[in-house]
């Protein structure tokens, strides 16, 4: 004889008819996930609304049991919007509180939503609609910083600084040209999150559970209703696979990066020793015990978050690595790293176009700083290889001008002809080689007004690749 199973207790879950004891309290939260993600309500709704209307359409769902989901969502979205709805960690997740809520207010209706679909494709559509959002303001975010980062540019477009190689003065460029280089940097970052959002933005929903529907869906109505390019090709692979989420935080990883090392160079060019610039008050702290200090809190953090977001990076790789097909629970473990990720991209980059800003460059410091280095040294040897002498002579040659200028305690660019004529005569055929044309050679700005190429730092091309740099933005906001 069979025993009759008894109806679970009211207090029991959704799920919970074939199981005869509830889960303790304990278990109850480690599973629950409704309080991360509950930030994916709008999501969850709107997805929801995009699937009931195509079971209508397809005579899944009758028009009225349509109308009083509608009515229900409507409702639901309210109370979340006022911060009157009441999340229950006993129905685990944001989809099924939702849904427990819409039954409450709208009877059978609700209990026919989920009808050809599944928590594992509902979520995997949820996080791919989150992160769409999240990504198109990011890449509005990294077109602001970068403008304010060309602005910056065009006014120091002329302005000499050294520029360096193992932290020593390597040759002079403009802070203008040192700054560009990070509007390339970002230039990429917005190009992977662009082909992040493109490889993501296919629909899950159809999957089901894993393997599809029994039910006459039609998916391609559902997908240009919440606005996916595509229908994700492969049931299995649409509930399982989170490796957009991993692509986002590998593309902010970088990003961060990129901000981490502009971050370091801050901190550094403020610290009173090189004194290349001041950074505004409002991105600083002072010290509880030092009343001097006046420290670069702000780009600390950023080069101190970037380990958080890398540590994301890695968290999402190995959440993924030993999962075998179709979905599994540990994939519910995606969304606190992939939610800080995007809030810590979106508030460093707000942060960031204020920052850059905030910067008042010392001018007197970064000439002073290149007067130090014997930075046109290579412009000397280059000078020499253009008047017929070969590279390697020149190079030793001018290896001895330094030795010369350092007995003396000058800048290489600080010696007159003769100082310089008489520092080469070891070298055969290098100080009859020199005329006057070499003290402009070897100066700041003849050092950088040369280097006129494409990608150079001469104050001129600096101010093209700003104006091009300005082209391809108004473009980008125009698309
Ligand atoms: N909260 C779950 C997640 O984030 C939703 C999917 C649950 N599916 C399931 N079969 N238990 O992944």
């Amino acid at each position: 004889m069979t025993a009759k199973p008894t109806p679970p207790p009211e207090s029991m879950k959704t799920w919970s008819g074939r199981f005869n004891e509830p889960v303790s309290e304990l278990v109850k939260r480690y599973t629950a996930s409704v309080f991360f993600d509950c930030r994916m309500a709008a999501q969850d709704i709107q997805g929801s609304l995009a699937h009931a209307r195509m079971l209508t359409r397809q005579k899944i769902l009758s028009e009225s049991d349509l109308a009083a989901i509608e009515h229900g969502m409507a409702q639901i979205a309210d109370e979340i919007e006022r911060g009157e709805f009441q999340w229950n960690l006993d129905d685990e997740d944001v989809h099924l509180n939702i849904e427990k809520r819409l039954t409450a207010l709208v009877g059978d209706a609700g209990k026919r939503l989920h009808t050809g679909r599944s928590r594992n494709d509902q979520v995997a559509t949820d996080i791919r609609l989150w992160l769409r959002e999240a990504i198109d303001h990011i890449l509005e975010l990294i077109i602001v910083f970068q403008h304010s980062l060309l602005d910056m540019a065009e006014v120091h477009a002329d302005l000499p600084m050294p520029g360096f190689t193992h932290l020593q003065v390597a040759q002079p460029v403009t802070f203008g040209h040192h700054l560009l280089a990070y509007y390339e940097m970002t230039r990429r970052d917005f190009e992977r999150f662009t082909d992040c959002r493109r490889r993501m933005n296919y629909l899950p929903l159809g999957a089901a559970a894993l393997a599809g529907t029994t039910y006459p869906i039609d998916r391609e109505s559902v997908a240009a209703e919440l606005g996916f390019d595509e229908i994700c090709r492969n049931s299995l692979d649409a509930v399982s696979d989170r490796d957009f989420a991993i692509e986002f935080c590998a593309a902010s990883a970088l990003l961060m990066t990129h901000l981490s090392r502009l971050s370091e160079e801050i901190i550094l060019w403020m610290s009173p020793r090189v004194g290349f610039i001041d950074l505004a008050d409002r991105f600083c702290t002072g010290s509880s015990i030092m009343p001097q200090k006046k420290n670069p809190d702000v780009p600390e953090l950023v080069r101190g978050k970037t380990g958080r977001i890398n540590g994301h990076l890695i968290a999402l790789l190995t959440l993924m690595k030993g999962q075998s097909l179709a979905y599994n629970k540990d994939n519910q473990e995606d969304k606190e790293p992939l939610f800080d990720t995007a809030d810590t991209v979106t508030d460093t980059l707000r942060i960031y176009a204020d920052m850059i800003g905030g910067i008042r460059v010392k001018p007197n410091n970064m000439r002073a700083a290149l007067a130090q280095g014997h930075a046109t040294a290579t412009d000397l040897a280059d000078y020499l290889v253009k008047k017929g002498l070969p590279f390697r002579d020149a190079h030793e040659a001018v290896a001895l001008a330094v030795r010369a200028a350092e007995i003396r305690g000058l800048d290489l660019s600080r010696l007159n002809l003769d100082e310089l004529r008489m520092a080469l005569t070891q070298v055969p055929g290098a100080a009859e080689r020199l005329a006057k044309d070499a003290l402009t050679a070897i100066s700041i700005e003849g050092s950088l007004c040369a280097r006129t190429h494409p990608g150079g730092t001469a104050p001129d091309t600096v101010r093209a690749a700003i104006a091009r740099a300005r082209n391809e933005l108004g473009e980008q906001k125009g698309t």
